[in-house]
């Protein structure tokens, strides 16, 4: 069984991508709706409720988790990850190799949370890796709340008028590659897809999901068991809407001796 964490719904577009790549194995996804969105919290905050999340994961017997969060992956992850032994994929590496082999003139913009944008994490690896990258982040704070209400549909007028808030500056920075740096972005692809025509979006939970194909391989019943931290109810209803399907999903109280 494979563990998935998200605050919330955004890592659904990482579970829709896992489910199709390893249709045998189990997956736990967590969301920690009780404290999403994490975007705008503080760096210490995150580092306790992701710290928190994985340890329920692994408690529930995972072999491997994806953080397919990319607040969590930039700012927890580094310090996180020599915590635990299992295998921790984050998002920022195998999103950062797309946005390189999709991009052709180099500026290659990033939209993701507030937190994600001021920790650099996507632009220095950008930039570690090709010296002629123009990196420029978009902080996106009212994409999460829109996500997790289920405000997807590409012709409605709220979500059309965040998008142009966010991110207007960037056909002025002339990129050709947008990478959806928070995983509740992807689901938003075709309503920005609209908008910015001809720029490259990158889906991170997509490009986050194909870590999982470097485990064994093994064949399980494909299955998949949902948890969150809060009620469960609106975290259903927006699953269904992402996903095609009805789920269930149960309310845990996972907890960490420091909070
Ligand atoms: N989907 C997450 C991310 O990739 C969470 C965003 C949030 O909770 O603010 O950043």
């Amino acid at each position: 069984m494979i563990g998935i964490f998200d605050s919330g719904v955004g890592g659904l577009s990482a579970l829709r991508a896992a489910r199709e790549l390893l249709p045998t194995r189990n997956f736990l996804y967590f969301g920690d709706t009780a404290h999403v969105p994490y975007g705008n919290r503080s760096p210490d905050a995150i580092l306790r409720h992701t710290r928190t999340s994985l340890r329920f994961l692994c408690e529930a017997g995972v072999e491997a988790i994806l953080v397919a969060c990319g607040t969590a992956s930039a700012t927890a992850l580094p310090r996180l990850r020599g915590e635990f032994s299992i295998p921790i994929f984050g998002i920022i590496e195998p999103t950062v190799e797309a946005a390189l082999s999709a991009t052709k003139n180099y500026r290659i913009a990033i939209a993701a949370t507030k937190r994600t944008v001021e920790s650099g994490a996507f632009s220095s690896a950008l930039l570690c890796r090709e010296a002629r990258v123009r990196a420029r982040g978009f902080p996106c704070p009212l994409f999460v709340p829109l996500v997790e209400n289920g405000v997807l549909d590409k012709d409605d007028p709220l979500l059309h008028l965040a998008i142009c808030r966010h991110l207007s500056p960037l056909r002025t920075f002339g990129a050709d590659v947008l990478i959806l740096g928070c995983t509740h972005f992807p689901l938003l692809a075709d309503a920005i897809g609209e908008i910015y025509r001809g720029v490259a979006l990158i889906d991170s939970g997509r490009a986050a999901a194909t870590q999982l194909l470097s485990l064994p391989p093994r064949v399980e019943r494909g299955e998949c068991r949902f948890c969150v931290s809060d009620d469960p109810h609106s975290f259903e209803n927006t699953a269904e809407l992402l996903l095609g399907h009805a789920i269930r999903a149960e309310r845990v109280k996972p907890h960490c001796s420091e909070f």
